[in-house]
């Protein structure tokens, strides 16, 4: 489905959509052998659980400590003992994670607009990965949900998006391989692809993307040029 125009910025998603929150897993596995990928999977599910459940009871903690809580609470529900200092090791990875390989390229393509990030994450996460990973060359600007003090899918948050670039919600393309973050962008009224990198089913939220791709790499085919 061609996307609607005209475009004025791209703005992504990070954890999960440019970076994989599941690189991770080598360095649980070397501390839990065995364990890396379901301590992996287990702590990011209750990572957004919490972002969810603090919004809902309005007491916002910012995303760098409700990661560590959320690794705390994966941990002990495995029966894994986390010293203070492989706690401190697994997170210093959330500020290391890989891009998914095409995403470079993927934002490279897309120079002809201006590119952000809008993320859960604290600027102090987010600031570090993106210089780490090389993609902050790519990147215009980093917007950060810290601004606002709640989660998404609150619309506050998507509208940190629209203010930093002055235009209609339906200017911006939003970009997320989080179902349930496609849908509330949708919601708010972005024009929205959803990276499906899973395969998984569409979110039954009442609010479809325009577009779904696999990978980053379907994504510039569906812009128009400028
Ligand atoms: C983010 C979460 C949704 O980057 O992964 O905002």
């Amino acid at each position: 489905m061609p996307l609607p125009k005209p475009i004025t910025a791209i703005v992504f998603d990070a954890y999960g959509t440019l970076f994989d929150v599941h690189s991770v897993v080598a360095r649980c596995d070397a501390l839990f052998p065995g364990q890396g990928q379901a301590l992996s999977l287990s702590w990011r599910e209750k990572q957004l659980q919490y972002t969810w459940l603090r919004s809902l009871m309005g007491r916002y903690q910012d995303f760098a400590q409700l990661t560590r809580a959320a690794l705390y609470w994966a941990a002990e529900a495995r029966g894994l003992e986390l010293a203070p200092e492989a706690a401190t090791r697994l997170l210093d990875a959330y500020l290391k994670l890989a891009p998914y390989p095409e995403v470079p390229a993927a934002l490279a393509a897309l120079a002809a607009r201006p590119r952000a990030i809008l993320s859960n994450g604290t600027r102090a996460m987010l600031e570090p990965l993106a210089a780490y990973s090389g993609l902050a060359q790519y990147l215009d600007a980093i917007l950060s949900v810290e601004a606002v003090g709640i989660y998404k899918p609150d619309p506050r948050v998507y509208g940190l998006a629209t203010e930093h670039y002055r235009c209609p919600a339906d200017e911006i393309l939003f970009v997320s391989a989080n179902g349930w973050d496609a849908a509330g962008a949708k919601s708010f009224g972005f024009a929205t692809v959803w990276v499906n990198r899973a395969g998984a089913p569409l979110e039954q939220l009442g609010a479809v993307p325009d577009a779904i791709v696999a990978d980053l790499a379907g994504l510039p085919p569906l812009l128009p040029a400028n």
